[in-house]
């Protein structure tokens, strides 16, 4: 091994590798075109699977990893959390696919193609792969889930002020057309049992779902595992919006006890866009009406005259005809890329890089809005600086920092948000906490 990389290495992760972030920038973050002629040799080539016990600091196997993606320096990304980048073997995967239908004209829709990618979604979510559904994108999985369960006029859904918008507005829908009850709670960001008890107090006779959101969208790891022991007890449905989970960290569906789980496959999964999973129990498929149907969610067996149709038995009723199947196996490779370094691997590193960012946003005396216990944050950080504008600060970070990033407004903040994934490393830390600094220097 490189002497530097492995010197790097050995200094381990947190303050002092940022602190030498710097010193290594020369190292690890060559010129935009020294990168691009890096990359394009790189271009093609499977990532090797990590060395046995991969730590966050291993720098030599994470630049592989971030190799293996057309991402750039300039602008830098750190945006995960509204859009993924694929790696190659997904892009390369998604171009023959589309060469192979064009070729054949073909839908591509076949048992074993489906059920392979599933089966990896699986692994990803902790579910069987008859479990999973496609979807384009979380929000049509948040639809399939507002509008097919049973629910009557007053019946009442708890969830939390700081949702995305698309996991509100079907919701709102459902009140406007059928007069279901919205009931919210504003999540703390101290602790994990108020946020359970701010939930337990929304309670009544007439409450038949919990809505809540995994990872949101400030990066707040919601308590889920005791949201589904809270649900358990009271007999009620349990959605969980997971959009931004699935690929940053191990998700298991069964631990967390919900009934359905939707996630883009977009985002943290590093997949094509426009796609997305959708989990349902499967003891509880017929719990959730399928409304959209067609080919491939029933069996051949139906009637117009006496109305009998069967829905099959797997998550795939919600699933209806011709599907782009070029992009969910690209997917599959996108999800066996990061199966393959390991979802534990990826976890630990992109915390890392969250703690490392969350420090420096300390030193230099940020607020930062996402919880800090490290059991409660992703590593999705938002933050604000007091005393400078929100204009400013995203100014300088855009312009100046050349950093590709998200303001949030949900819940009512005015903050920007940094996400942290498997490409980047801690001289992007570095290089975002120089922006803020220069946007406190000059705000
Ligand atoms: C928490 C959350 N839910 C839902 C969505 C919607 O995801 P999609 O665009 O895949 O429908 C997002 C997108 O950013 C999100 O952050």
């Amino acid at each position: 091994m490189d002497r530097r990389w492995f010197l790097r290495s050995a200094a381990g992760i947190g303050a002092g590798a940022v602190a030498g972030a710097a010193a290594l920038r020369e190292m690890v973050n060559p010129t935009a075109a020294v990168a691009d002629s890096a990359l394009a040799a790189v271009e093609g080539a499977p990532l090797p699977p990590p060395p046995v016990a991969l730590d966050p600091g291993n720098i030599p196997y994470w630049l592989q990893v971030r190799n293996s993606f057309p991402v750039r320096r300039d602008p830098l990304y750190v945006n995960n959390g509204g859009l993924g980048p694929s790696p190659y073997e997904s892009i390369h995967m998604l171009k023959r696919m589309i060469d192979q239908q064009e070729l054949e004209c073909s839908t591509l829709h076949s048992g074993v193609l489906w059920n392979s990618v599933k089966e990896k979604a699986g692994r990803c979510l902790g579910c069987d792969a008859d479990e999973i559904a496609y979807t384009r994108n979380a929000t049509e999985g948040i639809n399939i889930i507002a509008n097919g369960l049973p629910l009557k006029e007053g019946d009442e859904v708890i969830t939390t002020t700081h949702e995305h918008v698309g996991n509100t507005i079907a919701w709102v829908a459902r009140q406007k057309r059928d007069g279901i009850v919205i009931k919210t709670f504003t999540p703390s960001m101290e602790s994990a049992e108020e946020n359970i008890k701010r939930m337990k107090a929304l309670i009544t006779k007439r409450t038949r779902a919990f809505n809540v959101t995994h990872v949101s969208t400030v990066g707040q790891l919601m308590p889920v595992n005791e949201i589904g022991k809270l649900a358990a007890k009271h007999g009620i449905y349990y959605f969980v919006d997971g959009a931004q989970a699935p690929g940053m960290m191990p998700v298991d569906v069964r631990a967390i006890g919900c009934h359905a789980y939707a996630t883009s496959g977009h985002k943290w999964l590093l997949g094509p866009k426009g796609t997305g999973l959708l989990y349902v129990r499967k003891d509880t498929l017929d719990e959730m009406d399928a409304k959209f149907v067609g080919a491939y969610s029933a069996t051949g067996k139906f009637s117009m005259t006496t109305g009998e149709y069967h829905l099959i038995d797997s998550a795939q009723r919600y699933e209806y005809g011709t599907v782009n199947a070029p992009l969910f196996a690209g997917l599959g490779a996108s999800m066996e890329f990061l199966l393959r370094i390991g979802l534990d691997n990826v976890w630990a590193h992109n915390h890392a890089l969250a703690r490392a960012f969350m420090d420096g946003l300390t030193e230099i005396g940020a607020r930062i809005i996402t919880p800090l216990h490290p059991d409660e944050h992703s590593s999705m950080i938002t933050f604000k600086l007091d005393g400078v504008t929100q204009a400013h600060l995203s100014k300088v970070l855009r312009q100046e920092a050349k950093l590709v990033i998200r303001g949030i407004y949900e819940g009512g903040f005015d903050a920007i948000r940094i996400s942290f994934h498997a490409y980047n490393n801690f001289d992007d830390v570095e290089q975002v906490l120089a922006g803020v600094r220069t946007a406190k220097a000059t705000g």
